[in-house]
């Protein structure tokens, strides 16, 4: 028998280990091989029990997300698990690692689950746009009672092996030798004798009297779903566990499935999956990495304090810098709150709290940076400021340091040409909340080395950031194309959009905030700032500037806060202020429609995407998708802007711009060439990087 699925034999306990490397998914070669040795040891009279495993890092983490949208070849999983339930001798699948997905469905197809102590197990398909397609929607509530399986199956989330224990999903978990404890107790079940209940025939814990608490739940998690199909057919299926037959539930559950795969969300979240893992390949394995055990931060204040504890979240101790002892003090405590507020949340234990507050080191003096090999910069947004701070570093660092810094505009060759050692300096710009936005830029300049690059993204995905590596521009890629997709949100309110209106817009395509609510909650001032020192101007913001009006932090932006509240309230000065303005350009108000808005918003910044394809600012599309999706909220479901892009079709999307830029002339409207090579091809392929 081939190597990725083998059977040993303990005493009468056949062991069937899978081996499929990396996560052991269920390709086809796998579900086949595993179906030809269940079906030999249920009929092998030798065999008292089975134990089911896996060789590698885990147990079976899922489908194989590659075999998706393809022809489905048989045994598919469901085939699997339904000869699996037919074995009468007890069956035990012994999880370590992670029991994802169509892995968690595989041994819920075995009488018993016993887990090694670090094992996490879950059903994340609707992170893929799907519902959990063999049997899981319809069998974990028989283990765990429909509420929990419900919080389990729409957030995705995988639980811990002691909760795991606790719910009933497994039911031992062990430290030590998992498959010797998975024989010893398919030997016990074997002396003590059957019948064994399979997990379908366990109807206890499907109480009807749960239903009103059960659809409470999922009303509340399905307004959460914000356009998305998948959680409302995760929460549908579950239900259909607790109202239906098993055999009519579980086909309810496959025709959901079966839609799920064939959409373009799902198709989107898949894309998604592989460009995040493609974004993070940064370098081959053999490029040595650096050893990163210390790392310092220069800057208390909103990003620094947020980038400290990122790095601090992910188990590094931090040396904080700052100017004076004042300004330290301010953002230490500053951190001190924020893991107050988790603590107090629940979502992080004392214990944890006081562990991460002790890997806080505060300083005002640049000499307690040498032992770092990291320093990460987060002072003013100045070129002035920047070039002393990193003269000062290259004075202290120690040689083979790595210096970051957190500009979101300026030029990173020109910081790195202030220093002796710009083969150790790269751009790491994190987004703000930077503790718990994903996405991280990793900004290569002219003269960063391979390995710095190569360990950057590493210590990312350490850290439990999403890394994409961006070319120096102003902006890099994700400001740059959000300066593209803002640049028609003034001539549409001009035009008759309210803001409210632009907003709705875009929270029913699927952002979590609309672009005004966005700049309201950022401040005002920081673009004004910006638009002044590059000489631009913003008819509308500018005056809302001038008169003070900053956004939430002033009480009034775009839209009016009462009593320092978070809640947009209609601002009718704003909406006077406007019709002035129009007025004063001679423009007679219309009314906008919800496609004109996304379509004047949306396709300048996809073509601004491809004018960074051609410039190399970004090595692949799907990088831009992930850029999007992680730092600014691109609605997942969509898949990013240059995934949505294809959905939306690249003829329509490069007509409109044309027509465009033929009445206005304005450059954000100028066709990138790669956007037609695009509709000719079907490929971003091409680009210049
Ligand atoms: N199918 C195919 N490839 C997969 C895969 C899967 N289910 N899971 C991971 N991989 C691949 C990745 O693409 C990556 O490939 P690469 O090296 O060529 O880029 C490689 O395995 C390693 O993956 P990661 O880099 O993500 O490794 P980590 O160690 O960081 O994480 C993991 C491991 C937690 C298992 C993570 O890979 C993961 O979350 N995988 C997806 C789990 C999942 O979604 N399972 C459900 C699948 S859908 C399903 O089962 C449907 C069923 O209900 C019918
Ligand atoms: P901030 O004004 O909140 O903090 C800057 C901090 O740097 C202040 O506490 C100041 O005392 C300190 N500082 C100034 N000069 C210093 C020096 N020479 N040595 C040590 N400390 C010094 O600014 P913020 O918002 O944190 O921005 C910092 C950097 O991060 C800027 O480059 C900005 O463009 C960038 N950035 C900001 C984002 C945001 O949303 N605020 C998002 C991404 C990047």
């Amino acid at each position: 028998m081939s190597s990725s699925v083998s059977i040993g034999n303990n005493n009468g306990v056949a062991v069937v280990t899978i081996d499929n490397p990396p996560v052991n998914a269920l390709s086809f070669h796998v579900r086949e091989l595993l179906m030809q040795a269940l079906v030999s040891l249920r009929d092998e009279p030798s065999v008292a029990a089975i134990a089911i495993t896996c060789a590698g890092r885990t147990f079976v983490a899922g489908a194989d997300i590659t075999e998706f949208g393809k022809p489905v070849r048989q045994p598919d999983l469901r085939a699997l698990v339904a000869m699996l339930e037919t074995i009468a001798k007890p069956t035990v699948a012994a999880i370590h690692g992670t029991a994802l997905g169509g892995g968690l469905e595989l041994a819920l197809g075995c009488h018993f689950r016993v887990a090694d102590t670090g094992a996490k197990l879950g059903l994340p398909e609707v992170k893929l746009g799907l519902l959990p397609g063999g049997g899981g929607t319809v069998r974990l509530p028989r283990l765990v009672g429909p509420l929990k399986a419900l919080s389990m199956i729409v957030s995705g989330t995988p639980i811990v092996a002691a909760e795991a224990l606790a719910d009933g999903l497994v039911d031992a978990v062990f430290d030590g030798d998992l498959i010797a404890q998975a024989v010893s107790i398919a030997a016990d079940m074997v002396a003590k004798g059957g019948p064994f209940t399979p997990v379908r025939d366990r109807n206890d814990r499907l109480d009807q009297a749960n239903l009103p608490a059960f659809d409470k739940q999922a009303a509340a998690l399905s307004k959460k779903a914000r356009g998305l199909e998948a959680p409302i057919a995760c929460a549908q299926s579950v239900r259909n566990a607790l109202t239906l037959p098993f055999d009519e539930a579980l086909a309810a559950e496959r025709d959901l499935f079966v839609k799920l795969v064939a959409g373009d969300q799902s198709r989107a979240q898949r894309h998604l999956f592989f460009a995040e893992r493609q974004a993070a390949k940064i370098a081959g394995k053999d490029v040595v990495r650096r050893k990163i055990a210390r790392v310092g931060v220069i800057g208390a204040g909103t990003m620094g304090g947020g980038i400290a504890m990122a790095f601090a979240n992910g188990g590094l101790p931090v040396t904080l810098l700052e100017t004076t002892q004042e300004a330290l003090q301010r953002g230490l405590t500053t951190i001190d709150k924020n893991y107050a507020v988790s603590a107090m949340r629940g979502s992080l234990s004392e214990d944890a709290k006081r562990q991460r507050l002790a890997l806080f080191k505060g300083s005002t003096d640049y000499a307690d940076l040498t032992d770092c090999d990291l320093i990460v910069e987060a002072v003013f947004e100045e070129m002035a400021v920047k070039k002393e701070v990193f003269g000062r570093l290259d004075a202290v660092a120690k040689p083979g340091a790595i210096l970051a810094t957190n500009t979101s505009y300026l030029d990173v060759n020109e910081i790195a040409a202030s220093t002796s050692r710009p083969q150790d300096l790269l751009g790491m710009h994190f987004f703000s909340p930077a503790n718990v936005m994903k996405l991280l830029e990793i900004v290569r300049a002219d003269k960063t080395s391979p390995d710095v690059l190569a360990t950057i993204a590493d210590l990312a995905r350490r850290i439990g950031k999403v890394p994409v590596v961006v070319g120096v521009c102003h902006g890099f890629v994700g400001n740059r194309m959000l300066a593209a997709r803002g640049s028609e949100l003034e001539p549409l309110l001009l035009e008759g959009a309210t803001p409210r209106q632009v907003d709705q817009a875009f929270t029913d395509f699927g952002w979590p905030m609309g672009p005004f609510q966005m700049v309201d909650l950022a401040g005002l001032d920081i673009g004004w700032r910006n638009r002044k020192a590059r000489g631009q101007t913003a008819d509308i913001a500018d005056t809302l500037c001038e008169q003070g009006h900053f956004g939430q932090k002033t009480g009034s932006g775009f839209y009016r806060y009462e009593d320092s509240s978070r809640t947009p309230l209609l601002n009718p000065e704003v909406e006077a202020l406007i019709r002035d303005k129009a007025a004063g350009n001679g423009i007679a108000p219309r009314t906008i429609g919800t496609k004109e808005i996304i379509e004047r918003t949306l396709y300048p910044m996809i073509n601004e995407g491809a004018k960074i394809l051609e410039e190399g600012i970004a090595a692949r599309a799907s990088d831009i998708d992930v850029v999007w999706v992680n730092g600014y909220g691109f609605p997942v479901g969509k898949g990013g802007p240059m995934f949505w892009a294809s959905l939306e079709g690249v003829d329509k999307i490069i007509r409109r711009l044309d027509h465009w830029h033929q009445q206005t002339g304005k450059d954000v409207f100028r066709v990138a060439p790669l956007l037609r090579q695009m509709a000719e091809t079907g490929s971003w392929d091409g680009a210049a990087g």
